[in-house]
């Protein structure tokens, strides 16, 4: 079984530090996150960045698509995801790799993502988890690098998600804890996939996941939740 830590910090520590920064990856291992779950998507010159909208505004300020800018107009406060990898070495970080294609850019994106990971992943950390919404990057992503693990990220768990979590190969199941049912999570974990809930910053909220048979929890307060599920 996929083995991962029962706290991920959710775009580092999203609650104290600006989302998908340095500064936030910092915080998160500060607050004693082993691992930290980030978003990856390409600028305009197919660079991948640690970003999760599709425009910069709401994070940086500057009211342009990142698929439209080039990585060297980037603000200074968004990292490329080798400058977030070389942070995670110093830390020594494990990271849960979602790939979050713009429209369109699905294949592309994974396929930059698993060539950078090849090339600069630390060979003394934890191998990567992949995760995404969409399918189509993750069978990208298993094709060109099968010895990467693969996360399915479902919003919901329909009746398919057996079928799509098979057809992409994937050994976890990442979902919406505050949608995911008792028997939903019974059947996932009883069918020996490895089962992460985000994004939950209530401790009381993270112990219940836990008991319904919920192995990893993604959190923007990592440590909240680790004290929570001490
Ligand atoms: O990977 C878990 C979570 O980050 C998925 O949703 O929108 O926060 O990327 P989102
Ligand atoms: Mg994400």
């Amino acid at each position: 079984m996929l083995q991962l830590p029962k706290v991920i910090a959710h775009r580092g520590a999203a609650a104290y530090a600006p989302e998908n920064t340095l500064e936030s990856f910092r915080e998160a291992r500060k607050r004693g996150a082993r691992w930290v779950e980030i978003d990856v998507k390409l600028t305009a010159d197919s660079v991948p960045i640690v970003m999760h909208d599709s425009s910069l505004k709401r994070t940086t300020g500057v009211d342009r698509m990142a698929a439209q800018t080039l990585a060297a107009d980037l603000p200074k406060s968004v990292p490329t995801f080798e400058q977030a990898i070389a942070c995670f070495q110093e830390l020594g970080l494990g990271c849960n790799v979602e790939i979050k294609p713009c429209e369109g850019r699905e294949a592309e994106t994974a396929r930059v993502t698993v060539e950078t990971l090849r090339r600069c992943w630390p060979a003394q950390l934890p191998p990567p988890l992949l995760s995404s919404f969409a399918d189509l990057s993750l069978a990208t992503a298993r094709q060109g690098a099968p010895e990467f693990d693969r996360a399915i990220l479902l919003g919901e768990i329909g009746e398919d998600w057996r079928a799509r979590t098979e057809a992409v190969d994937a050994r976890g199941v990442n979902t919406n804890g505050k949608k995911l049912t008792a028997p939903r999570a019974v059947e996932i974990v009883q069918a020996g996939y490895t089962l992460s809930v985000y994004t939950i910053n209530d401790g009381d909220v993270a112990r219940a996941l836990v008991g319904m048979g919920v192995h990893c929890v993604i959190t923007d307060a990592p440590d909240v939740i680790l004290k929570a599920l001490a």
